[in-house]
C-alpha cells in the first residue's frame, strides 16, 4: 500500500540547518548579503556561463548559502527519502559529494542515513569550502561535522574516492555540455562495491530534466539499475516538447529570502528533477505520481508514470476504501501501487 512509501516529516532537520545558517551568516553585513543575492539571482536568470565561477567570493558564497542552500538541501533530502523508502536495506557508511558547494547534499544525506560515517566533499571554490566547513561544524550529524573538504575541479574524470553513496546536486548544468556525459560516467565508476548508490539532482526545469534524462539513459546503458523516481529502466515516456519530469518540495523562506523578496510569500516551492541508480537492483515503485493529486468529492485522480502503460491518469473512488484513503494522503513525487 502506498502509505508505507510516504516519507515521514522531519521538520527538525530543516530547523537545524536554518539555525546553523543564521549563525554562520551573522558575520556578513545585511546590505552586502542582499546585494550579493541580487547579483546571484541575475546570474542564474540570465543563463549560467560555466567559464565564470559563481561562488568566487566570500559574499557570493554567503549569499548562495542563505538564499539557495535551504532549497537545494530540501530538494536533495526529498529525493534521497524516496530512495531510502525503496531501498530500506541500504545503509551507506561513506559518501562523496561532487560540486558540494556549501554542503547541502551532505547535510541532506546524513538526515536520511544516520549510518554515514565518512563524508568527502569535492568542490572547486575555496570560499565555498571555507563557508561549508564552518557551517558543517554546527551540524548535528558527526559525519557532517567531520567531513573532509577537498578542493577539486571536476573535468571529465571526477577525482572521487569510491563511496557507498555518490551525490551531485545542482552541478551538472554548471559543467560545459561537452564534459557532462564523461562526468556522469566517472561518477558511475565511483559507486563502491555491488550495493553503492548514485544520486544526481538538477533544477526542475525543462533543461534540468533534459540533463537528468540524458544521465539516466547513459547510466542504464552502463548497466546500473534505476532505483528512483522511475518505475522502469525503459525509455522515458515523457515527450520533451510536451512536458518534463520534475517534483517539488515546499519550504519556509528564510529571513534573508524575505529581505530580498520583500512583500512576497512566506514559503517557496523548489522544483527539482533527479535520478538514483544502484549497482544492484532494488524493488521499484509500481508507479510514480507526477502531479499534485486532483481531489474532488469522493474521487482522486493521479497522474502516474507506470511501467506497463507509460503515462496514465488513474481515478480512485471512495468505493475503493483503503486505496482511496491512501490516494487522498498521497503527494506529488510519492511512489504509488
Ligand atoms: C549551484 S551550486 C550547487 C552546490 C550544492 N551541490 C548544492 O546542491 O547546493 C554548484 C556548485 O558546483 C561547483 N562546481 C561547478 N563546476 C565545478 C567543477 N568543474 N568542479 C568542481 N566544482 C564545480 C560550484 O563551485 C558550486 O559550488
Amino acid at each position: 500500500m502506498n502509505a508505507v512509501l510516504t516519507p515521514p516529516d522531519r521538520p527538525h532537520d530543516a530547523l537545524n540547518l536554518e539555525e546553523a545558517l543564521e549563525a554562520s551568516l551573522a558575520r556578513f553585513p545585511a546590505a552586502e548579503l542582499t546585494r550579493s543575492v541580487r547579483t546571484l539571482i541575475r546570474r542564474y536568470r540570465e543563463g549560467f556561463d560555466p567559464s565564470v565561477p559563481a561562488l568566487s567570493s566570500q559574499a557570493a558564497v554567503a549569499a548562495y548559502a542563505g538564499y539557495r542552500m535551504p532549497a537545494t538541501y530540501s530538494a536533495v533530502r526529498a529525493a534521497l527519502r524516496q530512495v531510502a523508502l525503496l531501498a530500506p536495506g541500504f545503509a551507506p557508511q561513506t559518501q562523496v559529494d561532487v560540486g558540494g558547494g556549501t554542503g547541502s547534499a551532505v547535510w541532506a544525506a546524513s538526515a536520511v542515513w544516520p549510518s554515514l560515517r565518512e563524508v568527502t566533499v569535492l568542490e572547486q571554490s575555496p570560499s565555498a569550502i571555507d563557508f561549508g566547513r564552518r557551517l558543517a561544524g554546527r551540524a548535528p550529524a558527526p559525519a557532517v561535522r567531520e567531513a573532509r573538504w577537498r578542493q577539486a575541479v571536476v573535468d571529465r574524470d571526477v577525482p572521487a574516492p569510491a563511496a557507498d553513496l555518490v551525490t551531485m546536486s545542482y552541478v551538472l548544468g554548471e559543467l560545459p555540455p561537452a564534459v557532462q556525459a564523461d562526468v556522469v560516467r566517472s561518477l558511475a565508476s565511483a559507486v563502491a562495491g555491488d550495493a553503492g548508490m548514485l544520486v544526481i539532482v538538477e533544477p526542475g526545469t525543462p533543461a534540468g530534466y533534459a540533463r537528468i534524462a540524458a544521465a539516466r539513459r547513459l547510466l542504464a546503458e552502463l548497466g546500473l539499475h534505476l532505483v528512483a523516481p522511475c518505475p522502469h529502466d525503459g525509455e522515458c515516456p515523457i515527450r520533451p516538447d510536451q512536458d518534463w519530469c520534475h517534483f517539488a518540495v515546499r519550504l519556509n523562506r528564510t529571513a534573508l529570502h524575505r529581505r530580498v523578496k520583500d512583500g512576497t510569500l512566506s514559503f517557496e516551492d523548489e522544483k527539482f528533477s533527479y535520478v538514483a541508480v544502484s549497482a544492484r537492483p532494488w524493488p521499484r515503485a509500481g508507479s510514480r505520481i507526477l502531479r499534485h493529486p486532483l481531489k474532488r468529492k469522493g474521487l482522486v485522480t493521479l497522474r502516474l508514470c507506470t511501467a506497463e502503460d507509460g503515462l496514465t491518469d488513474r481515478v480512485v473512488s471512495k468505493r475503493q476504501g483503503e486505496t482511496y484513503r491512501a490516494a487522498r494522503d498521497a503527494a506529488w513525487g510519492d511512489a504509488w501501487l
